[in-house]
């Protein structure tokens, strides 16, 4: 979410001063734990509501919002506030019936003021889960448009939408982790690895674009964390050598993006997943960097896959759930089956009477979904 984050002037009564100061935790929080405090010790429902009404007035007057504040990165480790939520939440104790479910209202309001409390995986402050809107947590993920902000500019055929990894890398790590994307290409999951402040190493089979990629990554991101992209075969390179780039600590994410069999053909390299004669070799072949890649992701760690499936000879072939259940037969747990909207191919879109025939002649239905796979490690 774009957070706004509200702060009253620090050298005025709350709600009196009109002039935009930075946050600091020290103006804002004392001042509402203290209008908190006095809210709960309130002798009637009516006295509380005064002055829960009276805060919720002097935070719809503030206009210290600084619209560019990321909400994800709680600083000095104390929850940043938004005016947004602090008003659903004060709306939430005004329209409690009794002056217990108010206070129990209260209360929490006041922990989650002051306290940071996280599942461990990730960054997510639950104390203020209803803060983080721009977060999924359905198994339906619809994408109306492609984000095509910084260096995010779509050039290469077969990528995938930055939500994507944004979503997942949200979700799956803390700032600072490390996380492998054995099917780089033009290097999507690492620019969001970047903006996010996680580490992260893309391995990428065909020279051309890894170098592409590799210049890309070096000179359009703001280097506030680390990132390596790797020409190389990602069922062959060594776990020693992405040990070594991520200084020996084990990665928490890798997203594999790999080729749908040979829906797109990458290149003419027989390492590359594009080429292998059929399926049974694919998901093999596939299976091989899973393992390869397991070698080196911690315990507790998350695994994604993302495909679609295809189909060949007039039927349908389930690439997706073939993955998956070669995937369920290692140290995997599966978390999620997320179904992500699909949009038409640049060659496709400009045929798409010519695809509804054939869809129409043929008995079949046209993909629009592609899924992701999400796995937990666990050894
Ligand atoms: C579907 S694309 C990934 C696109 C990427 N997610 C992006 O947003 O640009 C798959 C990529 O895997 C690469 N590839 C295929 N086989 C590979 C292998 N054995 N090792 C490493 N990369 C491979 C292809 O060259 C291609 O760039």
């Amino acid at each position: 979410m774009e957070g706004n984050t509200v702060t009253p002037d620090s050298s005025s009564k709350p709600g009196a001063g009109k002039r935009r100061t930075p946050e600091t935790p020290g103006n804002l929080r004392p001042w509402l734990m203290e209008m908190i405090g006095k809210a709960i010790a309130a002798p009637s429902i009516e006295d509380l509501r005064a002055i829960v009404r009276s805060t919720r007035t002097q935070i719809s007057g503030f206009n210290g919002f600084q619209p560019d504040i990321n909400s994800y990165s709680e600083r000095n480790n104390v929850p940043i506030l938004t005016a947004e939520s602090l008003i659903l939440e004060l709306d939430q104790i005004l329209a409690a019936r009794t002056i217990e479910r108010a206070r129990y209202y209260l209360r929490r309001m006041q922990r989650s003021t002051v306290e940071i409390k996280t599942n461990g995986v990730n960054d997510i402050n639950l104390n203020r889960w209803k803060d983080y809107e721009e977060i999924l947590t359905d198994s339906l993920w619809l994408f109306p448009k492609r984000d095509r902000s910084g260096p995010h500019n779509a050039w290469y055929w077969g990528n995938f939408v930055p939500q994507i990894p944004h979503q997942l890398i949200l979700r799956f790590t803390r700032k600072g982790d490390w996380v492998l994307d054995p099917f780089a290409g033009s290097g999507t999951t690492l620019i969001e690895a970047m903006k996010l402040g996680r580490n992260s190493v893309g391995v990428e089979l065909n020279s051309d674009i890894a170098m592409r990629t590799r210049q890309m990554v070096d000179t359009s991101v703001p280097r506030s964390s680390k990132c390596c992209v790797v020409h190389g075969d990602s069922a062959s390179i060594s776990p020693s050598d992405l040990l070594r780039i991520s200084g020996g600590l084990k990665y928490r994410l890798v997203i594999l993006h790999p080729p749908y069999h040979d829906i797109i053909r990458f290149s003419e390299d027989p390492r590359d997943l594009s080429t292998v004669a059929d399926v049974d070799s694919f998901i093999r072949m596939l299976g091989k960097i899973v393992d390869n890649t397991l070698e080196v992701l911690g315990d507790g760690g998350h695994i994604a896959l993302v495909i679609g499936d295809k189909y060949q000879n007039g039927e349908i072939v389930p690439l997706g759930f073939l993955s998956m259940n070669m995937m369920l037969g290692r140290s995997l747990v599966l978390k999620s089956i997320v179904v992500k909207n699909y949009d038409a191919t640049r060659g496709k879109r400009g045929a798409q009477d010519l695809w509804k025939y054939r869809a129409l002649s043929g008995g079949f239905y046209l993909f629009k979904h592609e899924y992701v796979f999400i796995f937990r490690h666990q050894i």
